[in-house]
């Protein structure tokens, strides 16, 4: 009996000091990001837990170990075999019901905080995320604007219905916790309830491609005032853009396309479309063409056709779009000069 209250005192005694330990070297939850949403409070509730669980485990496995290779050590010139027994029910009990309570007190850990995470607010925004190789884009159906910068008013759940353009794609907020894969075909939810106004990113968790890196957008919590304020400058500029080239623009904006275009001659994935219109592009295969209406709209609808020299082949989808909207875009295109 001595032997189980010395073993008892010394698991508690290694459990704390393993946690502290953890703490300590930030495992527990100081390596996280600030907790900037409603659902990464009770993740890190989950995972803090966790690691006392783990410590716990971690003590009662090892301080068992360790104690009985120090106390039970074979005593030196006793050459005898150790005292040989079959079964013990109540050990067999003993190492059956602690696991079991151990596992299920997880797995209600677990569910409870999955479902704190997943909880429903029937007044939560509706936004729509698009992801493609390699943008993401914003649209907020209620005002009929798109952006590539997330906006989200705080303390105010939004829930984003997220669809891809092309592969696996994963969106993830590192400040929010929550991450969730985006695949091609079905609509995916997300909710967040965002609590602390703040600047952050939205990088792509999935290799979706060659600049997988830099799939990474602007996401803004802002006050409701902010955000009110954001909306309406939003609308006005979505109003004022009923031109050619502000549909245009638009469309570039919708479709992705500045993913990979810059507008102000840096180098991207794809040519940039500075000067663009009208210069001649020196083509994959030695020649050179025009970049005309009618080279544009080729390479829009198969980019394969006339490839420019010094860009990854494959990269750029085909895009379907309306004579309309390819004219809009040339439009739009013939300003950036
Ligand atoms: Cu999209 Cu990685």
């Amino acid at each position: 009996m001595g032997h189980f209250i010395i073993v008892g005192i010394l698991v508690v005694v290694m459990a704390i000091l393993t946690y502290v330990g953890l703490d300590a070297a930030g495992v527990a939850t100081q390596m996280h990001p600030i907790e900037a949403s409603l659902q990464s409070v009770s993740i890190d509730w989950l995972w803090n837990w966790e690691i006392m669980a783990i410590s716990f485990l971690f003590a009662l496995i090892v301080v068992p170990m360790a104690y009985s290779m120090i106390v039970f050590r074979r005593k030196k010139g006793d050459p005898s075999e150790g005292e040989h027994f079959e079964g013990n029910t109540t050990l067999e009990i003993v190492w059956t019901v602690i696991p079991l309570f151990a596992v299920l007190a997880l797995a209600y850990m677990g569910s409870y905080s999955l479902g704190e995470t997943r909880r429903v607010d029937p007044n939560a925004i509706v936004i729509k995320v698009k992801a493609q190789q390699f943008a993401w884009t914003f649209e907020y159906p209620e005002y009929g604007i798109v952006s590539n910068e997330l906006h989200l008013p705080v303390d105010q759940q939004v829930v984003l219905k997220m669809e891809s353009a092309d592969v696996i794609h994963s969106f993830w907020v590192p400040e929010f916790r929550v991450k969730q894969d985006i695949v091609p075909g079905p609509l995916t939810d997300y909710r967040i309830t965002p609590i602390l106004v703040g600047d952050y990113k939205v990088r792509c968790a999935e290799l979706c491609g060659a600049s997988h890196a830099y799939m990474e957008n602007n996401v803004i919590v802002d006050t409701k005032a902010d955000y009110d304020a954001w909306i309406a400058e939003q609308r006005a500029i979505a109003l004022a853009n009923q031109t050619p080239e502000g549909q245009g623009k638009l469309l570039t904006v919708k479709n992705g396309c500045i993913g990979c275009h810059s507008v102000d001659g840096a180098k991207m994935t794809g040519p940039t479309w500075l000067g663009l219109f009208g210069s001649n592009a020196e083509l994959a295969d030695g020649t050179t063409v025009v970049s005309d209406e009618a080279y544009i709209t080729e390479s829009i609808l198969d980019p394969k056709a006339k490839e420019v020299a010094g860009f990854s082949p494959t990269t750029m989808p085909p895009y379907t779009l309306s004579e309309v909207e390819i004219a809009n875009i040339i439009a739009y295109l013939k300003t950036l000069k």
